[in-house]
């Protein structure tokens, strides 16, 4: 369930109380159906594991609080990488971004936890809602991060193409299965394959519901039960330490022979870069 920028305060009411009553809020690609989830087959994350890890969450509407909404990736003192279909049509406003917890909800108040507004969204001028590609975003908090918080730190970026089979780890605060759909509280992590445009490419060719474009990355085993799901959009995929994908979408989660598929961080990083500029001229220009 979304709601664009057209429409109407009423929508989010609507949105205010199908939250509250336990819903969920994630985007999915759409044609990939919510139903038949499988176990994502992670664990909790122990703290300082993933520093870089934050949970992006849309403010209510009334009265304070907010609720999950995507993961996201720190990759310098004030800006975070997500996927564009996490911030596409919300107002700047609306989100909120958590850094250094584990518990993802906003009334656990947690020794390093620290909370940004966002104040700018660059999403991907080229961002196409039907087919996810250029499924990327860069947001600005203010104020900027720490640098003496253990559990808030940025994650470099990869710059080459990750080899096959490469050790990476998805993590965030999305479904663990199906039909129950639930919701860990406390980031969960696992341990995949990276898997390359080409051979995705391969995997996905009969695929009718979507293919593996440029800038797309895969990672996850062919046998599935390892994989990301709904609410983990925008988070990252680390691989080496360096941040190699960012959760975009699959054929629900974890099935045999759907990989999970990500946006190509090395495939966007002039694009993050130019948008980093962008980003800093403004912050000149503003003060
Ligand atoms: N689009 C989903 C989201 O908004 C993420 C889906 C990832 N799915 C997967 N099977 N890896 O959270």
């Amino acid at each position: 369930m979304k709601c664009i920028q057209t429409e109407t305060v009423l929508c989010y009411i609507f949105l205010s109380f199908y939250i509250a009553t336990g819903q969920d809020g994630m985007l999915q690609k759409p044609e990939a159906q919510q139903s038949g989830h499988r176990i994502v087959g992670g664990h909790d994350a122990q703290p300082g594991e993933l520093p870089f890890q934050v949970a992006i969450q849309r403010k209510f509407y009334f009265g304070s609080g907010s609720f999950h909404w995507c993961g996201g990736s720190i990759i310098d003192s004030e800006h975070v990488l997500t996927a564009g279909h996490c911030v596409f049509g919300l107002p700047t406003a609306e989100l909120i971004v958590y850094a250094g917890v584990l518990n993802n909800s906003w009334q656990t108040a947690q020794e390093n936890r620290v909370v940004r507004h966002v104040t700018e969204v660059f999403l991907h001028e080229e961002f196409d809602i039907d087919t996810y590609i250029n499924d990327i975003a860069v947001l600005q908090v203010s104020p900027g991060f720490p640098t003496d918080n253990p559990d808030v730190k940025a994650i470099p970026l990869r710059e080459d193409i990750a080899p096959e089979g490469l050790a990476c780890t998805v993590s965030g605060w999305g479904l663990l299965g199906d039909p129950e759909e639930t919701k860990p509280q406390i980031l969960q992590v696992v341990a995949l394959p990276f898997i390359t445009h080409d051979t995705c490419r391969h995997i996905y060719r009969n695929y009718t519901d979507g293919s593996i474009e440029l800038g797309m990355n895969c990672a996850g085993y062919l046998e599935g039960g390892k994989d990301a799901c709904n609410g983990d959009s925008g988070g990252p995929l680390q691989c080496g330490g360096l941040l190699t994908g960012v959760v975009s979408w699959g054929e629900k989660c974890a099935l045999p022979n759907y990989p999970g598929v990500y946006s190509d961080v090395a495939y966007y990083k002039d694009w993050i870069a130019q948008q980093l500029a962008r980003s800093r001229t403004k912050f000149i220009f503003r003060m």
